[in-house]
């Protein structure tokens, strides 16, 4: 059973919001924006629309391993970016930061390519549920803990087209 969590009116919101902390650190600097497939396709979407920096994206796909609603760590890059980062302005796109370990191996991995500079920008973040400390430089909306889907978030690859964010609750 789905019980909205999020409606589309309070995710623009925070879209919004985000977005225009992203414009005030960045000036009139260019952008480039890393989107970590599937989940953040979305939010990047609407978030790019919202700034007006000069930008461009692109997209990189991991896998880590573990069960369907928990990872494990052992992250493996099956999508590699096609742009070099070198010098840019990195702004990593995620929909969830859960345990962190995803985000903390692709931190690692790209600060070894120079960036000028690596942020982090995810939409939703579960503090509660962290195993690594990682913490995203501009966070949409917090959570506990629970499965969500929707807004390009998926359960077996199920839900990314519902406009809202739902948790997933057990029939009973
Ligand atoms: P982490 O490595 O544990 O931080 O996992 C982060 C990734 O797990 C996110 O990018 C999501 O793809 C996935 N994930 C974590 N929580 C959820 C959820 O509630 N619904 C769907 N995917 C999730
Ligand atoms: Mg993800």
């Amino acid at each position: 059973m789905l019980k909205t969590l999020f409606t589309k009116g309070e995710i623009d919101d925070a879209v919004k919001r985000l977005a225009s902390c992203i414009e005030n650190d960045f000036d009139d600097e260019e952008i480039l924006f890393v989107c970590l497939l599937k989940g953040s396709f979305m939010f990047l979407s609407d978030l790019i629309r919202c700034i007006k920096n000069t930008s461009t994206v692109d997209f990189m796909r991991v896998s880590s391993y573990g069960t369907a609603m928990k990872s494990k760590g052992e992250v493996t890059v099956t999508k590699d970016l096609e742009e070099s980062i070198e010098g840019k302005n990195v702004v990593i796109v995620e929909d969830i930061i859960d345990s962190g370990l995803t985000l903390k191996v692709i931190k690692e991995l790209l600060l070894k390519r120079n960036p000028k500079s690596l942020k982090i920008c995810a939409l939703l973040d579960k503090r509660a549920r962290r195993e690594v400390e990682m913490e995203g430089d501009y966070v949409g909306l917090t959570i506990d803990d629970g499965f969500v889907v929707g807004y390009g978030i998926d359960y077996a690859e199920h839900y990314r087209n519902l406009p809202e964010i739902c948790v997933v609750e057990k029939d009973t």
